[in-house]
This record gives structure tokens, sequence and C-alpha cells, in this order.
């Protein structure tokens, strides 16, 4: 019952699942073998492909045997491909937060966590979280695939041909090349509920937020000091805007110091903290891992003390550039670096912080050009096993957060932590949420935002949503409203912008937009106990609270190529308004009835309907 190695996988949560002891092995006509369980059967050829089928024999998923390839510029060692094909009517999700879904259309999508440089659209890939994780819908079935490798590689996609009867299908198809690391795939199959109940048996049940880190949330990075801060604050309040937290970002630390507060700007952070609570908006931190090397600095003199920053070849410091200056990486893939790391949130907590907000642990050091991480050749702990940055790379996201929730958890055991994290991989759910990241502000930025939140709960992680408005430049009174507006019904709810863009408070765009931002955060409000109820869903079952309108009905063509609607739970469907100009938009129902919750007028799904979606709302749907 122990993990197939090397140990430790850092996507699985404990041992894996027993194995069937129904389970059947049998010998093949061909020479191979087959595995023949209750709700599935596996052939495994005598050259090394695997089927995997439906007990009714249909397959889901063909992986072929495992070759080497040569980079086609003779450039570095062969390295391994695993080629797999699907059916032909096949539709590809997940592989992390990608921006140009959530179907993702052919092409080659990077396995490698990445900043793209301060702002992205849907043209954009990689972005900060990348997974092997493929969810594949079909006619015969739905199914999801891991491989359980964490090195830099690369997934194409290729979607099937169907010969329209002439019987000459072409099997859509996924190919992975890894630069190292194990084979080691696992297949889950069944309703997208079950395939979503599995992956959170193998990979972790999703964190359950705090109540009010379901309700409205406000951030920008630049706020001046404590008095605008207050001013914000008092901003909702004599607006009747219900408001549940504040974020406070790096330049509320003293030169950009991680663990630190500027206390010019914020002479008494505590006593603002307690201020604040007594009116029921807590404070956020904002947490980056890169810390300043600086003698005199106490986080770095107690890392390096412990030896806890990443280290070349060489045994010396790995340095790089980020806010602060010249900074060092704590290597959080070692198990003594998370302890301390964890127990450094004791600051965070004195000062009055109620969660905390993971930033730039793709991990990012700056650069003019090329990669903006640390060199490849950087060394790692991968918990005593010991590799390089290659390998560790897409980890180090997910282990902060390990470090993180587990150092508030000892530090604070009656209180869920609140923590959401930029960067991650397969398993980051168990250590909370994420956000888009820096998505930028235009319509596109606004698709794209829906695209990370329905892909990335596919991939098991819940708990997201954008920076509501985008987080560069000044959205028109229209486009902000439309993102508030879907802001709204996402599991993260939170206004956010860069230090050089424009204000994002709703009243900072005329009184119609006020109002009509009033309406959707009263509604938010009102839906509180539907979001703790789908918070915990999500933790016990595993499925997203934004869900494609697909998820309760795979096998509908039409539903799993609608990409601007999903269904939040099971019983409301949601139509945001994703184009300037819109007034009214073109929904499609999944079978059922439906009630337009602005008119009450009934709708018979499956079809399409037509659903006015003036500016004062976006159109809901009630099951
Ligand atoms: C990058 C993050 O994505 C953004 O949200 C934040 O405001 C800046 N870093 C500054 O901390």
């Amino acid at each position: 019952r122990s993990c197939p190695e090397p140990a430790p996988s850092y996507a699985l949560a404990g041992d894996p699942p027993e194995p069937d002891p129904r389970a059947v092995l049998e010998p093949d006509k061909d020479g191979g073998w087959r595995v023949v369980s209750e709700r599935v059967t596996v052939a495994v050829s005598r050259h090394g492909a695997v089927e995997v089928a439906t007990p009714g024999g249909v397959v889901l998923r063909r992986e072929l045997p495992p070759r080497w390839w040569e980079p086609v510029d003779g450039g570095g060692p062969a390295r391994w491909a695993q080629r797999a094909e699907v059916a032909a009517d096949a539709r590809f999700f997940g592989l992390g937060g990608r921006a140009s879904g959530p179907r993702l259309r052919d092409g080659v999508y990077r396995l490698w966590n990445t900043d793209p440089r301060g702002r992205f659209g849907p043209g954009d890939d990689p972005l900060y979280i990348t997974m092997p994780v493929q969810l594949v819908v079909a006619d015969a079935g739905t199914h999801l695939a891991f491989y359980d490798n964490s090195w830099v590689g690369r997934v194409i996609l290729k979607e099937g041909e169907e010969g329209a009867g002439s019987g000459h299908d072409r099997p859509g198809t996924s190919e992975l090349r890894m630069d190292g690391g194990p084979l080691r795939c696992w297949v889950l199959l069944g309703t997208p509920a079950r395939v979503l109940h599995g992956w959170t048996a193998l990979t972790g049940l999703p964190a359950l937020p705090p109540s009010w880190a379901l309700g409205p949330q406000h951030a920008r990075w630049g706020f001046g000091g404590a008095d605008e801060v207050r001013r914000i604050a008092a901003g909702y309040r004599e607006r009747g805007l219900p408001l549940s937290a504040l974020h406070l970002d790096i330049d509320h630390y003293d030169g950009h110091r991680v663990f630190t507060v500027d206390r010019r700007r914020f002479p008494d952070l505590p006593g603002l903290a307690k201020e604040l609570r007594a009116e029921g908006v807590r404070l956020v931190s904002i947490v980056d891992p890169a810390v300043k090397a600086e003698p005199g600095n106490e986080t770095y003199d107690s890392g390096a003390a412990a030896g806890a920053f990443v280290r070349d070849a060489r045994g010396d410091d790995v340095r790089g550039e980020v806010w602060p200056g010249e900074c060092v990486y704590p290597d959080f893939t070692d198990p003594a670096v998370r302890e301390w790391w964890g127990s450094l949130y004791e600051e965070r907590l004195a000062q009055g912080f109620s969660g905390v907000w993971h930033d730039m642990n793709e991990p990012v050091s700056f650069a003019p050009f090329g990669d903006m991480t640390l060199p490849l050749s950087a060394r790692h702990a991968l918990d005593g096993r010991g590799g390089d940055h290659r390998e560790a790379h897409n980890v180090y996201g997910l282990t902060m957060g390990m470090a993180g929730y587990e150092g508030l958890r000892r530090l604070r055991p009656d209180e869920r932590p609140f923590l959401f994290s930029r960067s991650g991989w397969a398993g980051m759910q168990r250590y909370g949420g994420t956000w888009s990241g820096d998505v930028e502000t235009g319509w596109p930025g606004l698709r794209a935002s829906l695209s990370l939140v329905l892909g990335l709960g596919l991939c098991g992680v819940p708990y997201s949503g954008p920076d509501v408005g985008g987080f560069t430049g000044n959205p028109s009174p229209e486009l902000f409203l439309r993102w508030y507006q879907l802001g709204a019904y996402l599991p993260l709810f939170r206004t956010h912008a860069a230090i050089e863009a424009g204000r994002r408070e709703p009243w900072e765009f005329g009184d119609e937009v006020l109002g009509h931002a009033r309406t959707a955060l009263l509604e938010r409000e009102r839906l509180g106990p539907y979001f703790m109820t789908l918070a915990q869903l999500a933790r016990l079952t595993g499925a997203p609270y934004a869900r494609p309108v697909w998820w309760g009905a795979p096998e509908d063509r039409a539903l799993r190529d609608c990409e601007d609607a999903f269904l939040l739970g099971d019983s409301l469907l949601v139509a945001p308004v994703l184009e300037a100009g819109t007034e009214r938009r073109a929904v499609r129902l999944p079978r059922g009835r439906w009630y337009d919750t602005a008119t009450g007028t009934a709708y018979e799904g499956p079809g399409q309907v037509l659903l006015d979606a003036p500016r004062s709302r976006i159109p809901v749907l009630a099951r």
C-alpha cells in the first residue's frame, strides 16, 4: 500500500487508496494482462500500452507505450514521451490555471509555473499554476489523468475528428513530454462528480475557508497607510456596502521585507486591525517567499542560521532580485525549513492579520529577459531525496503553502487558516485557494478570469477568483461593473489592482455603477449560506463551487463547448456579460426547468434562450 517511487509524491495526501481486493488479474490472449474490476478494465499490452475501459468495454484512454524522444535541436539528453489517445469527440480541460480555456484547444501547454511579467490575457501561457492533470470529457464517459511528476515538461493536445459515420474517426491525442522524473500515472473515471471525488481522495480535501473569506474583500497594491485603510473601510460602511476583509500588499512592509511593518505608515497595525475587526472587517497580509539578503534582517538571520535557503552546487546561497532588492529563497522542500517558516507567521498573527496571501512563489526573480526564476541548477532537499530546480520549481508554491498552512494550524489550532496562493501544483487545495494573478484589464481579461476559475476547479482547486476590475490600468465603468457582477458569484470575491492602476472602490465609477455594485454585493451577502454550503460540499466531495455547465450532463455536446456561463453549485446557473455593449445574451440551459431569478420566468432545458442582461444585473437562473 505504499506510494510508487520516488517518494514523496507532493500531490498525494498520505497513502494512496487501498487496492480493490476484488479486482482480478488475468492474462490476455496476446501476451498482455487485464485487470478487471467493478468500474474499470485496464489492459496492459505486451509492449507496454495501457488501455483504460469502462466495464462495458468502451475505451476511454489508450496510453501508447512510452518512448524516448530526442530534442529536435539535438540539445540535451533524450527524454521520455507519453502519448495517449482519447475519443474523437473528447474535450480537454485542466492542466492547472490556463487563461485560454476552459476548453483547451489544440496546442502546446508548458508545465512550468510562470509569472507572466505583471500582466496576462487569454493568449498568455503558461501562468502561475501548471499541473499535469487533465480532465477529459467524451460521450463515452469522463476521466481524469494525472502524471505524478513535477519536472518541467509540456503537454501537446490535439482534439480528434469524427469521420461523420465513415468509421474513420481520428482520436484526440495528448502527448506528455517530460524532461525527467518518473513515469507514474493515475486515471480516474466516472461522472465528473465522481472523478473529482476520487481526485480529492487521492490528493486531499480542499481546505475549508473561514466563513468571512466567502464575503466581499478589497485589496490594492499601494494603500498609502493606516489612514487610507480606515477611509476605505469607512467608504464601504457609509455607503451601506458589506465588506469582509481588506488586504495589505507589499507596500505595508518596511522596505518590502517580508514579516516587517512600515511603522511610519502603519504606526499601530494591531490597533488598526482591532478597530476594523470591531466593524466586521478582517485584515489579510501578503507574504512573499523571498527574504532580503541583509544581515540584521531578522528573517534573514534566523534563516541563514538554520541553513534554510536554496543553494547552488557549490553550497552558496542562490541570490535573486525581488521587491526588497537582493534576496534569498527558503527551500520549502525541506521539512525543517517548512517548520521554521511556519513559525514566522506568529509575527503576522501578532500584527492582527486574520489570513495570508502568498505571492511571487513560482518563485520569481526579476530578470530583464529569459526565465524569471531560480537557476535550473539550484539545489533542493526534496524531502531528503535531493534534486535540482527542474524538479522542485513546480512544487515551490505548493510546499510554501504546506509550510504556511501547517504553521497557522500550529499557532491557532482553533481557527481555520485563510490562505491563498498565486502558485501551486496538484494537491494545493489542501492548504487553501488561489486567485487569478495579474489579469490584464480589458474584456479579454474578464473572460480569462472565468476560464481560470473553472479550469482550476476541475483540477481540484475549488476556491479562487480574479482581481475584480483587472490588475492593470483603468477599467471603463461598464467593464468594472460586469467584472463585479461576475466576481460576486465566484468563491473569492476580491477587488485588487496594481500600484500604478486606477481605483477599484465601487463608488469610483459613478452613481449608476455604485447602485448596481451594491445590488451585486447584497446578493452575495444573501447567498452567504449557499456559499458556505458549497464550501462544505467542496470539502466533502471535491466538487468545485463554480462548475462548467456540462457538470451534470457531460454527454450534452453543446454544453461541453459552452464557455461563457457556469453552474454555481447544483442550483444556480450564472451567465455573466463578457462583452461590451451587451444587454441581452444567449444562455445555454442544461436539462431541467430553470427560473430566471429576476423575472421568475421559467424555461425548459436543454436548449438555448435569449435573456435580458441590463446593466443592473447578469442573468442568474435557478433550477
Ligand atoms: C504580484 C501579485 O500578483 C499582485 O497581486 C501584487 O499586487 C504584486 N505582486 C505586488 O505585491
